[in-house]
């Protein structure tokens, strides 16, 4: 059993990984912080509970609500490629008795930030707690900044962001989680704390075609497949116009698939800096990979390879 805290900032693809993470039985998720990037941090917030009024729960992790801003640059969103709600719009969805057809759950978050929501978590479960971090990293700089030591505790840190030998999608060098709060990554990356990085070098070589997708929920009518079916088809029609293909990247779904089966990943140790000043490459995430340039003290490992069908396999037994 591993116990990870979730910080997130959901995102049709953070709500598909969150939903992998609770059907997932090698996971106990202690918490969930939420954190401004594809939509506001209140939006991020108010699409938690949306993902958790899924599933039918009799208890849910504790949720606090994260940094509504980057540590120095100002706020970029992703509605264009989410939807404007972050979640496909799918919280517009009305039934034919004019009713929500994704209905939240009805749970009030806690009364702590999500900074001292994740110090508490730190220090309750020392050397134990995993933090997957699915968002811009501000809610992990900050609270490294008011309680290194606590911050020291944590066993790792899995995280979705950079990229590497692939060209970005915000910029042609910089990937969103990044590019959205630089100064962030570059003081969680110095810190010390073991540190998985999932790129997008590993995230693009997964698809999750439209006719994958049809195929896996056509003859289903539950919730979850519900939902998976009509959250993704914001983003496969502007993966369709943008990039070329029906269906879509599910970034934030791999670093839960690394917990579950770390089989599937391949990773190599790097010196991973990032790009704060740069107008040109701001948010570009830099580090040699090559074999002969491996470093003998690195402060990351980089996933390069994703055994993708069978990653693919697995997600869709544990939605299901
Ligand atoms: O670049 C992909 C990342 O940015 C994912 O976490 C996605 O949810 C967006 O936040
Ligand atoms: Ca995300």
């Amino acid at each position: 059993m591993q116990r990870i805290l979730i910080d997130t900032d959901p995102g049709v693809d953070d709500a598909l990984a969150i939903l992998f993470a609770m059907l997932s039985p090698e996971l106990h998720i202690e918490a969930i912080t939420t954190v401004c990037g594809n939509v506001s941090v209140e939006q991020a917030t108010q699409n938690l509970f949306t993902i958790f009024g899924l599933l039918d729960l009799n208890e849910y992790p504790v949720i606090a609500q994260g940094e509504a801003q980057p540590l120095v640059k100002p706020l970029v969103t992703a509605t264009h490629v989410h939807g404007d709600d972050g979640l496909g719009n799918t919280n517009y969805l009305i039934n034919a008795d004019d009713n929500p057809v994704y209905i939240p759950a009805d749970i009030d978050p806690s009364s702590l930030s999500g900074v001292d929501l994740i110090l508490e978590m730190a220090a309750r479960y020392p050397d134990d707690l995993i933090i997957v971090a699915l968002g811009p990293l501000t809610n992990l700089a900050k609270a490294i900044r008011k309680d290194p030591t606590k911050m020291q505790r944590l066993r790792r840190i899995v995280m979705m962001g950079g990229a590497f030998e692939a060209y970005g999608n915000v910029t042609t060098t910089a990937e969103f989680n990044i590019f959205v709060d630089p100064h962030a990554a570059h003081e969680v990356f110095q810190f010390g704390v073991p540190i998985h990085i999932v790129p997008l070098d590993a995230t693009h070589q997964v698809v999750l075609t439209g006719e994958r997708l049809h195929a896996e929920i056509e003859n289903r009518e539950d919730t979850v497949s519900c939902f998976l079916w009509d959250a993704t088809q914001a983003c496969m029609e502007f993966y369709r116009q943008r990039v070329g293909f029906w269906g879509l990247h599910i970034h934030d779904a791999l670093p839960i698939g690394m917990l579950t089966h770390p089989e599937y990943f391949e990773s190599v140790d790097a010196n991973v800096q990032v790009e704060t000043t740069s107008k040109l490459t701001n948010g570009m995430t830099v580090a040699d990979l090559r074999p002969e340039r491996r470093p003998r003290n690195p402060n990351a490992h980089v996933c390069i390879k994703v055994a993708t069908e069978a990653f693919l396999d697995i997600f869709f037994e544990r939605l299901q």
